[in-house]
């Protein structure tokens, strides 16, 4: 039987010089387009995290796909921590830097109840940047982060050193 790892590491694509030169990105969308990969990466995300959160949170655009269906799996809501300009209503804002550029996020002022915990989920974990903004904002709107799950970890970018002591997963790293 194969190993999480195994799965993730056979169905993972590396692409280099994207999406700049020098970048060497690792795409995992052809393990959201296998079932029961999808199903276990999801399961794997949530496992340790089980009875520690109210929300899911997804960062645009690839964490919203993990966000979903680990809420649902859950029977918790989704939480959509979004690029600049996509939200309607009054939002935070946090801006930060990744590998590729720089950025910012934004989330709803009033989409949970201050107090709620939130395990915030993304694809990949590589600067930290998407990572820590998406926390500063869970926190700005008085929720507590429960902890961050990621798919796979580029270690050597430091990004867990963002983050933090709030708990961090990854089912892979390199
Ligand atoms: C990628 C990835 C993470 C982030 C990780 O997203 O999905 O969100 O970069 O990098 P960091 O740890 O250095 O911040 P990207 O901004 O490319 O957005 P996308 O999901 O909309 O393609
Ligand atoms: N893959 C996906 N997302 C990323 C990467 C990568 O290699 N680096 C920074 N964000």
């Amino acid at each position: 039987h194969e190993s999480i790892e195994q799965t993730i590491e056979r169905l993972g694509a590396v692409i280099p010089d994207y999406p700049k030169p020098g970048i060497v990105f690792r795409d995992l969308t052809p393990v959201f387009a296998d079932g029961p990969a999808l199903r276990r990466v999801v399961d794997a995300l949530i496992a340790p995290f089980e009875g520690q959160f109210d929300f899911v949170a997804g960062v645009e655009a690839r964490g919203f796909l993990l966000a979903a269906a680990a809420a649902y799996a859950s029977g918790k809501g989704v939480i959509t921590v979004r690029k600049p300009g996509k939200l309607p209503r009054e939002v935070f804002s946090e801006s930060y830097s990744m590998e590729y550029g720089d950025s910012t996020l934004e989330l709803h002022r009033d989409d949970m109840p201050v107090g709620s915990r939130v395990l915030i989920l993304d694809d990949v974990l590589a600067t930290g940047g998407t990572l820590g903004a998406a926390a500063r904002l869970i926190r700005k709107a008085g929720a507590e982060v429960a902890g961050f799950g990621v798919v796979l970890e580029l270690g050597d970018l430091g990004g867990r050193d963002r983050l933090g002591d709030t708990p961090v997963t990854a089912l892979i790293a390199y």
